[in-house]
């Protein structure tokens, strides 16, 4: 077998996410420009390169694989390279494949798909969600439908699928929904995350930072209604958790901004045209398209792998105290799929 992917800071990468679409049904207004220019669809790598790639990464050791976007559910075809990657979930004990296949989805096409993921081995996925307010959703989406992603969150829910609600955090818009989305995840028994905005992107960054809604406040304005238990449990995901102990419920923070995960970071990324990002606020990247179109077999797309992953950086620059455009990403989110 292979030997696994170890960084040069020792962190073993058992994490891949990929972005299987830089496209979206939604717009918002921290991810996407109102009118983005799509890339052509040569560009992006077709549904059998990225079985080829994802099944490349399953044989040096990932074992959890995310699929994201822009949306991937608007994907033409993604239940099939959904069906094809189930295969990785079945293994004989000691084998290498998949613990876990899951995506980061709108929501918006899960009545749909909600079944065909599960059937698929899906078993959890995160729902993006920044208010309950209809008109707020409009506003944030720049069109979308609330009722629409309401009615695929139960289908997921009645499919068997576990739910986690992401929501960015946004001064000035979703900070009086607070308790309004704790108590609503609480009662659908739902994880609920909050993720600090991230400087991405080429647009209206003065915008940004005036939403900038430190995560340090959310959770003093939680603190004031419940007893905050801080769990001592670290996923390698970037979440920390704590527990509300008059409800039990556990709520994760993403702030990306501190450095309190680069340490112990297992994931890279892929996005839907072949590129490796090591890290989601770094520009460096490996192209592992060529190697993919240059030949049937994978030997030199395993090199490339290994190659990027032996300079995966310490960590992310992203800097908001400056209020410049220093330590911005400038891709979008929807580019590298979060
Ligand atoms: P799980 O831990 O598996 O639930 O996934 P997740 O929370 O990492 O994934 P999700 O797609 O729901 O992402 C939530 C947010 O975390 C997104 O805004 C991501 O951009 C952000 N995020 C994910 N990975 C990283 C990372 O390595 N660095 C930083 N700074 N942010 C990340
Ligand atoms: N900052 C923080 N989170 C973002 N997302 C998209 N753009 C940004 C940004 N600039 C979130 C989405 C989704 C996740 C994959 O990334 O809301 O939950
Ligand atoms: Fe689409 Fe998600 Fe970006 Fe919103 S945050 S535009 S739903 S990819």
């Amino acid at each position: 077998s292979f030997a696994p992917l170890i960084d040069p800071f020792a962190r073993a990468i058992d994490y891949l996410r990929v972005s299987v679409t830089d496209r979206c049904d939604f717009r918002c207004t921290y991810c996407m420009a109102e009118h983005m220019t799509f890339l052509p669809k040569k560009e992006l790598l077709t549904l059998e390169e990225l079985d080829r790639l994802c099944t490349a990464f399953v044989r040096m050791g990932v074992r959890k694989l995310r699929i994201t976007g822009g949306e991937p559910l608007v994907r033409k075809g993604i239940m099939t390279f959904f069906e094809s990657m189930s295969r990785h979930l079945d293994r004989a004990p000691g084998e290498r494949g998949l613990d876990e296949l899951t995506l980061t989805t709108n929501g918006s096409q899960l009545e749909r798909f909600a079944r065909p993921l599960h059937d698929a081995g899906v078993r959890r996925i995160n729902v993006s969600l920044d208010t309950l307010d209809a008109d707020k959703f409009r506003a944030i989406t720049r069109w979308g439908s609330l009722d629409k992603v309401m009615r695929g969150i139960d289908a997921a829910r009645n499919a068997g699928l576990r739910i986690k609600i992401n929501t960015v955090a946004l001064r000035g818009f979703n900070e009086a929904e607070l308790f309004d989305l704790a108590e609503w995840c609480a009662r659908e028994d739902m994880d609920l995350t909050f993720i600090e905005v991230m400087p991405m992107g080429d647009m209206g960054e003065v915008q940004r930072l005036d939403q900038y809604w430190p995560l340090k406040d959310l959770r003093a304005r939680l603190a004031e209604r419940y007893t905050l238990t801080e769990l001592a449990h670290r996923t390698g995901g970037p979440a920390r958790y704590v527990r509300l102990e008059e409800t039990g419920q556990q709520i994760g923070f993403i702030t990306p901004l501190t450095h309190n995960f680069c340490e112990s970071c297992n994931r890279v990324r892929v996005t839907c045209t072949g590129e490796l990002y090591m890290c989601l606020g770094q520009e460096d990247m490996a192209d592992l398209r060529a190697p993919l179109r240059a030949s049937e077999a994978d030997a030199s797309l395993e090199e490339a792998i290994r190659a990027a992953i032996a300079r995966k950086p310490k960590g992310h620059d992203f800097d908001y105290s400056r209020q410049t455009i220093g330590g911005q990403v400038t891709r979008h989110m929807s580019h590298t799929g979060g």
